[in-house]
């Protein structure tokens, strides 16, 4: 018998997979699929202090390997998320969720997080300081450490619950900003967001998205997140939450020998809905056939 349970922040987990924020909503059509108790947990649609209809469309472009999305904080505000959504998720989900929160200014990071810090069924906050198709706000905050340092002593100021920072990996040094939230207080940090690139239109000679600029995710740039996530394993001692193209047990383990304690799983789940469900049901037969019987005995193992 292999354990697949793993301690993010202190609250165990049954699996280390996590689908991500923005690419499992707030769980309730992945649950008509499946039960999605069998994940470890899920991070909802980065969350806002007011409703945002997000960018204009369009806002999807596909590239090989990967896509282009500029949805731009799409969501129905912290209010009707704390009020309504995560209530009503009790029927399908009975674990504890991360909440994905987004803002525009410290203030509004503070009045997100303490919304959902006051929520029953949130077990973590996941700060978004790294969404790249928004203006004035998101990645403006993790593309300097002290912009990070300051949200995060403020969200965590008032919030009771463990804090993960989620950072950006359009960055020059991704570990110095990840230090820069640990020394702040930061409970964990969770990478990488989304890389900022763009398509053009041949026909039209102008690009694709009416945004411009996207965020690249998908299985191109698995290589790049595992490198980050190796980094930053590096320079800081809390929980690294690993993410950015992964989509099979294979490159959760990767994930984990750099360093990860849990892995979220973003673009595969708009591929196919079902990717995280195979993924937890395969990874005890791929630690088997590995001969590892519990992911602490590989946790950051491809360092030295
Ligand atoms: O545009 C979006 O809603 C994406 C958010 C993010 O990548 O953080």
């Amino acid at each position: 018998m292999v354990n697949t349970k793993v301690t993010l922040c202190g609250l165990e987990l049954d699996n280390p997979v996590i689908p991500a924020s923005g690419t499992f909503g707030y769980g309730e059509e992945f649950a008509a699929l499946y039960d999605i108790n069998m994940l470890g947990s899920f991070s909802f649609k980065g969350t806002t202090r007011e409703p945002r209809f997000g960018n204009p469309t369009p806002r999807i472009a596909e590239c090989s390997e990967g896509m282009l999305n500029s949805v731009g904080l799409q969501n129905p505000g912290i209010d009707e998320v704390v009020g309504t959504i995560l209530p009503q998720m009790k029927a399908y989900f009975h674990k504890p969720v991360i909440a994905n929160i987004g803002g525009f200014s410290v203030e509004e990071y503070v009045d997100c997080a303490k919304k959902a810090d006051g929520a029953d069924n949130v077990g973590w906050i996941e700060v978004n300081i790294s969404c790249p198709n928004v203006h004035g706000g998101g990645l403006s905050f993790g593309t300097s450490p002290a912009a990070a340092a300051e949200v995060t002593a403020a969200v965590k100021a008032v919030c009771k619950k463990p804090v993960i920072m989620k950072l950006s990996p359009n960055v020059t040094n991704i570990a110095e900003i990840a230090a820069a939230c640990e020394t702040a207080g930061a409970d964990g940090v969770s990478l990488i967001n989304t890389l900022l690139g763009m398509r053009i239109d041949l026909k039209r000679r102008k690009p694709i998205l009416a945004n411009k600029t996207g965020g690249f995710s998908g299985p191109a740039v698995f290589p790049v997140a595992l490198r980050m996530v190796y980094e930053v394993w590096e320079a800081v001692k809390i929980p690294i939450v690993g993410m950015g193209g992964v989509q099979s047990a294979r490159d959760v383990l990767e994930m984990i020998l750099a360093g990860a304690t849990a892995v979220q799983v973003g673009a595969a789940n708009l591929r196919e809905p079902m990717v995280c469900k195979t993924i937890v049901e395969e990874l005890p037969r791929l630690m088997a056939s590995l001969g590892i019987s519990d992911l602490s005995e590989i946790r950051g193992a491809s360092h030295g």
